[in-house]
């Protein structure tokens, strides 16, 4: 078997030369990657796709599994190196660090629980559970022996998660009595208890015993820790297809019901494993900390699955950044000598908003490479986390990706390639992206703004959505026939560099001019009395639309000097045309668990539509909504 260290781009020319061969013969390329994993059978062909189905299939005929290449065959070379790195939420109780050889026997015994139960490749386990090292034994004991796991962020509510159980006609529950999150105890298994009177599904749930609250068990639910005293310690791994499915995760759509995005073994295996090595140049000995939790595909793709198949020590936190202390992710730097740190503009911006004494009383002097996710990275919290967290010496990868993708698309290559404010710069060795004008066509060359789309297929991308593969090809098909179409829109600078814009649907035509809500935000966010602020078009008479801005300041004293100051900054920054027509004060702005401000909301509010704001019990802070509707000042 070949090393994949061969193919791990290590300098600007090994990139250039790499990205060449991965576009010039992709089969031939991504042949050679593959080959450094474990395969119980060859694959027959590289690739089979065809845009108009749609139907993408990598490695065909090939068999493996991917937990056998995230375990086994780690048992020869590191069986004693830590694997997962648990912190749990209360700083006082012991950290754990889980060897790869432990991680293995853990994850061998919890698949033969699920066989005892009456799992079966194929059959969908839905796991509701919180950031504790069982979830990681849960997720591989899935693949394991083929059953396709369906993670449910331990925030969502119970009606989220009945919809979730009910759209993939899950066999299985796993879940916890109850999860620790800052200063708060959840009640886990009340929630699933809920969830449950509305699935007929599931035969069996086991339940973790993590916070030894009291909890109510029917006959057909079981106890964690008394199924794995009945099994032995060695489990076979089933032999897998490469367009098996592997794992079903749910994204939300602009509208409608959740899309739950169905991902395959190989292709996802070879792409997540590549990826992670090139983005973050993890080497041994490195201890790498990606902050997102495994409810959401940032956990699974680079927390579970290419750290693992990478053989890395990957920390799993169970918290929150404000816990104990607005200090905790230092602090857990400082205590575990973190070498990778990788999170998310919103935890960022939240923690640049308390004093500078909470980063400088940890010591940071581990740390090698920052990374980025989820949204644009906007200026000052990329200068912040540059100058505070990474001390002017730390590459930061903005890595741009999706749910729908698996792997990162869009970043640089940690200290390897050109990296850019703001910038998610070059595509992946193996992505060729381009920038189409509205009517579908390509925009050649450089200094071009337009939507972005993918014209050639890679290993990770999302084969359908479960159950709905005529919403697949609406969603991401149909628009741009021939593309993958994200739904994002970006620009490119006169040296090929990427920088996202924002959503496609976030561009508002303000009197003929195109623009995007995420600049004109960055500009609110530079005055130094905001703390944030979120800008959306709403129908206006003569102008087509216009922009409002909603926005929460850090002191509420001189309100209307503030907004003045803002409007003229806009004008000044970007030009009168974006000066929102309405700025107002509000207290707090309606967020996804996952961080994102949900416009949706903001746009109903603004049209004055309130009667029809919709669903909004899956808000990370629901009460803010009437808050904005009721309490807040407009200028
Ligand atoms: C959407 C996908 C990627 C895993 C977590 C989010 C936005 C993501 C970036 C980035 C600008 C970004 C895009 C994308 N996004 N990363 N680095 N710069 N925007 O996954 O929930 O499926 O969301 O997040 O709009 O389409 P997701």
């Amino acid at each position: 078997m070949e090393n994949i260290n061969k193919y791990i781009a290590r300098s600007l020319e090994d990139y250039n030369k790499l990205y060449n061969q991965s576009v010039s013969n992709p089969e031939s390329f991504w042949e050679k990657i593959a080959s450094t994993f474990v395969w119980r059978k060859k694959w027959n062909n590289v690739l089979s796709f065809d845009f108009k189905k749609p139907e993408f299939k990598w490695f065909v005929g090939g068999k493996l599994n991917i937990s056998e290449n995230c375990l086994d065959r780690h048992l020869l070379d590191r069986a004693d190196q830590t694997a997962i790195l648990f912190e749990p939420n209360d700083p006082k109780e012991k950290s754990q660090e889980i060897s790869y050889k432990e991680l293995y026997q853990r994850v061998c015994k919890f698949s033969n629980v699920l066989k005892n139960n009456n799992i079966k490749k194929g059959d969908r386990v839905c796991i509701y559970m919180p950031m504790v090292p069982e979830l990681t034994v849960a997720v591989l004991a899935c693949a394991r022996i083929g059953a396709v796991h369906s993670v449910v962020f331990a925030g969502f509510s119970s009606t989220a998660l009945a919809a979730r159980i009910n759209d993939s006609e899950c066999k299985m529950l796993l879940t916890a009595d109850g999860s620790f999150r800052g200063n708060k105890t959840i009640a886990l298994k009340e929630i699933a208890d809920q969830a449950l009177i509305n699935c007929n599904t599931i035969d069996t749930t086991i339940v973790l015993k993590r916070t030894g609250q009291k909890v109510l068990m029917n006959s057909n639910e079981k106890w964690w820790h008394d199924e794995i005293l009945k099994v032995d310690e060695l489990c076979d791994a089933t032999e897998m297809d490469s367009e098996d499915m592997l794992f079903i995760l749910y994204t939300s759509g602009s509208t409608g019901k959740p899309k739950g995005m169905v991902h395959s073994c190989g292709g996802y295996m070879v792409y997540t494993a590549y990826t992670f090595l090139n983005v973050f140049q993890y080497n041994p000995g490195d201890v790498y900390w990606c902050t997102a939790d495994i409810g959401w595909v940032t956990g699974h793709s680079y927390i579970v699955y290419g750290p693992l198949l990478s053989g890395a020590t990957s920390v799993m936190f169970e918290g929150v950044p404000s816990y104990p202390n607005f200090d905790r992710f230092w602090k857990i730097c400082e205590k575990h000598k973190i070498t990778h740190f990788y999170t998310a503009p919103t935890a960022i911006r939240a923690l640049a908003k308390h004093p500078i004494s909470y980063v400088e009383n940890s010591d940071l002097s581990s740390l090698k490479v920052l990374g980025s996710v989820g949204e644009p990275i906007n200026k000052e919290a990329w200068n912040w986390y540059n100058d505070n967290i990474g001390h002017n010496k730390c590459p930061i990868v903005d890595t741009w990706w999706q749910t729908e993708t698996g792997g990162i698309m869009l970043s640089s290559l940690a200290g390897v390639t050109m990296q850019k404010p703001t910038y998610a710069t070059k595509p992946m060795i193996g992505i060729q992206p381009v920038l189409l004008d509205l009517e579908g066509n390509e925009l050649i060359g450089s200094d071009n703004e337009g939507v972005l789309a993918i014209k050639f297929p890679w290993p990770s991308i999302a084969r359908t959505i479960y159950g709905d593969h005529d919403r697949y090809k609406n969603v991401y098909f149909s628009t741009y026939p021939g593309y993958y179409f994200p739904g994002d829109g970006a620009l490119i600078d006169s040296k090929g560099n990427f920088r996202i814009t924002g959503r496609v649907d976030d561009v508002v035509i303000v009197s003929g001019h195109n623009l995007g809500t995420a600049p004109i935000e960055d500009v609110i966010n530079s005055h130094p009395n905001v703390a944030e602020s979120a800008v959306i078009g709403f129908p206006h008479e003569i102008k087509g639309n216009a922009l409002r801005a909603f926005v929460i300041l850090n002191d509420e004293n001189n309100c209307k000097e503030i907004v003045n100051e803002i409007k003229n900054l806009v004008s000044k920054t970007i030009g009168p045309i974006a000066k929102p027509d309405i700025i107002q004060i509000v207290p707090g702005l309606p967020k996804t668990r996952s961080g994102k401000i949900m416009r949706r909301i903001l746009r109903k509010i603004a049209s004055n539509d309130i009667d029809n704001i919709g669903d909004v019990s899956t808000l990370l802070n629901p009460e803010v909504v009437d808050l904005i509707i009721i309490g807040s000042k407009d200028f």
